[in-house]
């Protein structure tokens, strides 16, 4: 997979720009505020229309614009694809994929990219939504009809969430419905959910080996926090039954305690949990390791490695895990970089250095 060329109207700071992409690693250089992450944003919303920083598309617009256009060109195995979307202060999206009109749905799994951020430092500490999120972002990428599934789950838990605010302090409340349909997309997301994190924890275990010298066995457990003695659950008629059991509860709290939305994914070293006591570094690589067995997990998925995104993070990692990162993306993954400091990659190779200064962009080294 490799972007060829990104084409930004009114999107943030950049009124209109074109920019031409070489195939191996492109450094974004520029002050803070130049625009650097607003680029890598950008190539984000081309891969699952939406953003990794905001869920208000109205934020991407540049001030007092109506709309605001994005259109990647990239190559698919060697097939040249373009998207193209276009967002709007007000009403929906327009997604095309080579010139016919798609939903945001099928957009997604057209372009992968992996992005890893500063925040994404936090994953392992950080909340149960970020971890999820995390997991159901990586399947989606690969699996149209996993995320078409979560999109249907989502729904219909608000839906029984909002009947379960209506009928606060009644009796007989009419759930029977929702409750067999939540159960059954709830194992088909669990189900699919442990079949990945089987495949990731092959490979992230393989990377952190690399990473650290073949130390540690670095392994994610899927947790079920209404399960009891770490048993898991994942068929309809179990989960069902879960669901109705949890409903005195649910009443009370006017929420649903049961389902996908509430598992987490714990890390471990050995035996260790990391969260619990893992060092800040060792924290660094399982999440380093994590995004590396991410790229791998794609292209064991889809035939071929996706785009990586490197937000701001190689300052943030010491030099030999910096050194490990760019050794396994040479050659291989097409990669951006963003850096106010370009001193770092002087050195490397095949790079190609795009300074980004407001909402302008040019060729080369400063
Ligand atoms: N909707 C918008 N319209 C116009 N400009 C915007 C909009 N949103 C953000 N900006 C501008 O974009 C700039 C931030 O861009 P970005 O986050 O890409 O910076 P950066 O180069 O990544 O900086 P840093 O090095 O601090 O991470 C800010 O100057 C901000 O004013
Ligand atoms: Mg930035």
């Amino acid at each position: 997979m490799r972007i060829d060329s990104l084409q930004l109207f009114q999107f943030r700071n950049y009124k209109d720009v074109t920019i031409q992409f070489n195939p191996e690693i492109i450094v974004l250089h520029g002050t803070n505020g130049a625009g650097k992450t607003n680029i890598l944003e950008s190539i984000y919303v081309g891969t699952i229309g939406k953003s990794h920083r905001t869920n208000d598309t109205s934020d991407m617009l540049m001030f007092n614009a109506e709309e605001a256009g994005i259109v990647v060109k990239f190559e698919k195995k060697d097939t040249p694809q373009k998207v193209n979307i276009k967002l709007f202060r007000q009403g929906p999206k327009d997604i095309r994929l080579n010139d016919t009109k798609i939903s945001q749905k099928e957009l997604i799994g057209t372009l992968n990219t992996v992005i890893f951020c500063p925040e994404d430092l936090q994953l392992i500490k950080g909340t149960p939504s970020g971890r999820r999120r995390f997991l159901d972002m990586e399947i989606s990428q690969t699996s149209a009809t996993y995320y078409h599934q979560l999109m249907q789950y989502n729904r219909l838990l608000q839906q029984r969430n909002a009947i379960l605010k209506e009928y606060r302090g009644k009796q007989n409340i009419p759930l029977e419905e929702w409750d067999l349909q939540l159960a059954d997309m709830a194992s088909f997301i669990v189900k699919k959910r442990l079949e990945s994190l089987k495949k990731i924890n092959l490979l992230i275990d393989l990377m952190n080996r690399k990473l650290t010298g073949g130390l540690e066995n670095l392994t994610i457990g899927y947790e079920q926090p209404y399960m009891d003695n770490g048993s898991l659950e994942y068929t309809k008629e179990g989960f069902y039954e879960r669901i109705k059991a949890a409903l005195p509860q649910d009443r009370h709290r006017m929420t649903t305690s049961v389902g996908p939305h509430r598992d987490d994914l714990r890390f471990f070293s050995d035996a260790m949990d990391l969260k619990k006591f893992g060092s800040q570094g060792q924290q660094r690589t399982a999440v380093l390791s994590l995004k590396l067995s991410e790229l791998e997990f794609i292209k064991s998925e889809v035939g071929e490695y996706p785009v990586l995104l490197l937000d701001d993070v190689l300052s943030e990692l010491d030099e030999s895990r910096r050194a490990n990162l760019l050794q396994f993306i040479h050659k291989r993954i097409q990669t951006f970089i963003t850096t106010t400091d370009i001193h770092d990659f002087k050195d490397l190779k095949s790079v190609q250095f795009i300074s980004c200064e407001g909402g302008k962009v040019q060729y080369g080294q400063p």
